[in-house]
């Protein structure tokens, strides 16, 4: 755990002013979510009054401008830069006015210069942890990102160790420790004023995240355990040849793979709370996840009634947009967006049972987006600036 002279030493030394977002959670609505209000008055309060419609659908509403009290540049020092996540993420903090990237470490690169970055002038290095922490020692650095894969990221924490430097790691490494300094930057779903204030920030899994924004609303109607059939493009196996990532294996076939147990069924069932079950599956496309999730209810409902949920659930969220029918949710349609596509509501003869579909692009809300979300609100930024929207 930081100490508090730590946590102050940041908020001190690398932010101007201090922020005042625990406030800033909107209260709960007053009845409850789903029932609060008319759909179609909510539509309407909407037209003459956005904010309050947010406020009161949205139990997390995104805290926007209001977090932005940080009016300096922030230095930043990416580990694992040559993986598909690490160059999602250089393409955004390249457009990005407060993001000044400064280091970018890859074994494989070392020495040759960063391509596709304008702001400066950087070579590839590849640090060590050790190295890491005397870059974080002489104030070189204000925040970390951790782009590598799972199981290795643990030597460059640790040699971080109590900094107050801010750091984000995409692996699945510390998704499961919410109890110590790390929180899980799910950001529509975990309260926003911890984020802006945390300094170790886990990153969801891409399919995590697109399954709990399709099931998160309908929590409190589950009539039993969801199943989700997952579809990704194969840059969801990373730069490390294997069969998921093989091209020609991938032509015109699909992969079964993990079919239980998978890091990811762990992830949601965790942090959703509710036993999920996630099969997931590679195929032949780039990037890409498609989500079709089935949900067993624990009464009747419709199809416009359940889509309601959503809608008010996510009222205000930039990064995820409900939408009424299934076959406009399509993969080649999320590619290279930054926003998760919910849709579908198929609800079976029984109204006992809807199915929901969800797309997300796996490099972008599922990693280097949602990476960027993160490093905003706890560096002190509006937590959309950036994000092409
Ligand atoms: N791909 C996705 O869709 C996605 C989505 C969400 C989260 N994630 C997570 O994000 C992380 C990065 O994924 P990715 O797809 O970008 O992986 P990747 O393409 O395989 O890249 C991994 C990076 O880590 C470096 N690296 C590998 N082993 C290393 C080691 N032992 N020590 C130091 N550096 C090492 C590699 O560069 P060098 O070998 O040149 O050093 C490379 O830059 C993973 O934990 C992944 O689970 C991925």
């Amino acid at each position: 755990m930081l100490s508090a002279t730590a946590s102050a030493m940041r908020f001190g030394a690398r932010r101007i002013s201090p922020r005042v977002v625990s406030t800033l959670i909107a209260p709960k609505p007053k009845v409850s979510l789903g029932q609060s209000i008319n759909f179609a008055q909510a539509r309407c309060l909407s037209s003459t009054n956005q904010l309050s419609y947010a406020v009161n659908t949205n139990p997390n509403p995104p805290l926007g401008i209001k977090n932005a009290s940080n009016t300096t540049p922030s230095r930043i020092g990416l580990i694992g830069a040559r993986g598909y996540t690490g160059q999602a993420l250089i393409d955004l903090l390249n457009e990005h006015p407060m993001m000044d990237l400064r280091y970018v470490s890859s074994r494989e690169l070392k020495g040759q210069e960063l391509k596709g970055y304008t702001k400066r002038k950087i070579i590839y290095e590849s640090l060590s942890p050790e190295e890491v922490a005397q870059l974080d020692k002489d104030g070189k650095v204000d925040c970390w990102v951790m782009a590598l894969p799972n199981g290795v990221c643990q030597p460059f924490v640790d040699a971080l160790g109590q900094s107050s430097s801010l750091i984000i790691d995409l692996s699945a490494d510390y998704r499961f420790e919410e109890n110590g300094p790390w929180s899980y930057g799910l950001c529509e779903l975990k309260p926003r004023s911890k984020l802006a204030q945390s300094n170790r920030i886990s990153c969801p899994g891409c399919y995590s995240t697109g399954s709990q924004l399709a099931l998160a609303p309908i929590l409190e109607h589950l009539g039993g355990s969801p199943q989700v059939f997952g579809v990704s493009g194969y840059s969801g196996a990373g730069t490390k040849p294997s069969p998921k990532n093989d091209v020609n294996n991938l032509k015109d076939n699909l992969l079964p793979y993990s079919l239980t147990g998978h890091i990811h069924e762990r992830e949601i069932s965790h942090h959703l709370g509710a036993p999920t079950a996630f099969m997931p599956h590679v195929a032949s496309w780039f990037r890409g996840i498609h989500l079709t999730v089935s949900i067993p209810l624990n009464k009747e409902m419709t199809s416009r009634e359940i889509r309601q949920i959503y809608q008010e659930r996510y009222a205000g969220e930039k990064l995820v947009k409900v939408v009424g029918e299934a076959p406009y949710v399509v993969v080649k349609a999320i590619q290279d967006k930054h926003h998760v596509e919910i849709g579908g509501f198929a609800v079976d003869s029984t109204g006992k049972r809807v199915v929901v579909c969800a797309t997300i692009d796996n490099l972008n809300k599922g990693a280097a987006t949602q990476c960027l979300q993160n490093m905003n609100l706890a560096l002190g930024y509006d937590e959309y600036q950036g994000i092409p929207i």
